[in-house]
């Protein structure tokens, strides 16, 4: 074992109780997307007593801060997301959401005490760091638009980053081990809205009507045959159709002029991406068109793919088993994340599951569910890898 990763693991035991007690304030202290507030002042104040320099980068929640190592050299991003949700909770946690409707039931506090804990440590570790740490507090992933924001605050620029690691809690995953993926883990997203247009009237008569939800019907059915029939059955894909709207209140006999529907998309390749708005819009025009209907769809790219760079995967790898932690390898997740905003600007990153699965605790719970819980004893974990990898990561790309 090296004399780093010999320290990281000391810290990881000595300061554990301090990330503790920051897990369970930031548990009880949930703020939904864009009013992280309080959690934003928690964090600055935090950081601030052990040094690290706040940048000042304009954003009313979120914090973007910056720790110099003792040399010049590579600069390591460690992105957390803050924000929790509105949900109520009815966890077992013994420390509660003290606000009534919201909840961090999707574990993002686990997330920010673990980037707290890193940043204590490679605060401690300061000597050790040939190179500097840019710590990304961000707001709001759950609405995807935090990381987007602190992207237009220049938060990889001055220093520009070299490599960006993030991490999200998982309940699929025990306890102990980190899941550590080459290549995509997180499919894109992908948001369509369709209008099928036809000509109403009275649903009794209805030769005299062009009927928009007839073709709508078929347009939906078609659209299934995408996945099955010309995505590679090697390739994973999702169409998924979430939302019909025609006519009004509970009329019965009335054919509407229009049908409205919502959907979303998901890939892991920018060519099935292309594919899939390719057929979605053939199928919306031609087979609105032998309806006798107009069929327009309005496909719009809201996340990219997070997909692990090969040339970190080493480094990652390495990261996890240095803090004693089991690194598996995972099923990707047709969820997404708007950590892919950040490697959508060429910056290599690394995403990895922290394992928080424990049936003894009652932390089986999915996420968002109002049952949700991570095992807190995740944190050293999650601190520790995320400090190693900034460790691991100045070496290899000095
Ligand atoms: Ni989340």
């Amino acid at each position: 074992m090296s004399r780093v990763e010999k320290q990281v693991q000391q810290y990881m035991k000595v300061l554990e109780p301090e990330f503790l007690e920051n897990l369970r304030w930031l548990h009880q202290h949930p703020e939904i997307s864009f009013e992280e507030y309080e959690t934003t002042a928690f964090i600055k104040e935090k950081l601030t007593s052990w040094g690290i320099e706040v940048q000042d980068c304009d954003t009313k929640t979120g914090v973007v801060a910056l720790l110099q190592g003792t040399c010049e050299g590579p600069c390591i991003a460690l992105r957390a997301d803050i924000d929790a949700l509105p949900v109520m909770e009815e966890s077992t946690c013994p420390y509660p959401s003290l606000k009534e409707g919201m909840m961090h039931a999707c574990g993002h506090d686990t997330h920010t005490a673990s980037l707290l804990g890193a940043a204590h440590i490679l605060a401690s570790m300061r000597e050790e760091i040939r190179g500097s740490v840019k710590f990304l507090f961000q707001p709001a992933e759950e609405i995807n638009k935090g990381a987007k924001k602190l992207i237009s605050l220049h938060c990889l620029e001055n220093p520009k980053v070299d490599a960006i690691f993030g991490l999200h809690n998982s309940p699929e995953i025990p306890l102990g081990t980190v899941a550590v993926k080459n290549g995509p883990l997180m499919a894109s997203v992908d948001r369509i809205e369709f209008t099928i247009q036809g000509k109403g009237g009275h649903g009794g008569i209805p030769q005299r009507n062009v009927d928009p939800i007839v073709a709508a019907a078929s347009v939906i059915l078609a659209a299934q045959s995408i996945v099955s029939r010309n995505v590679s059955p090697i390739d994973s894909a999702v169409v998924s159709i979430c939302n019909v709207k025609a006519g009004e209140g509970t009329t019965n006999n009335v054919t509407p002029h229009e049908v409205q529907m919502y959907g979303t998309v998901r890939a892991y390749t920018e060519e099935t991406r292309i594919l899939l708005e390719k057929r979605l819009r053939e199928i919306t025009e031609s087979v609105s068109t032998a309806y006798g209907c107009q069929g327009t769809l309005r496909y719009l790219r809201e996340l990219g793919v997070t997909r692990n760079d090969p040339s970190l995967y080493d480094i990652a790898h390495e990261a996890v088993k240095a803090v004693g932690a089991e690194p598996v390898d995972p099923v990707p997740s047709t969820g997404g994340e708007d950590f892919s905003d950040y490697l959508e600007q060429g910056v290599p990153g690394f995403f990895y599951w922290l394992g928080t699965r424990n049936e003894e605790k009652d932390c089986v719970y999915s996420w968002h569910s109002p049952h949700f819980r991570a095992d807190e004893n995740c944190i050293a974990i999650g601190a520790g890898t995320y400090a190693m990898s900034v460790f691991q990561a100045i070496e290899a790309l000095k």
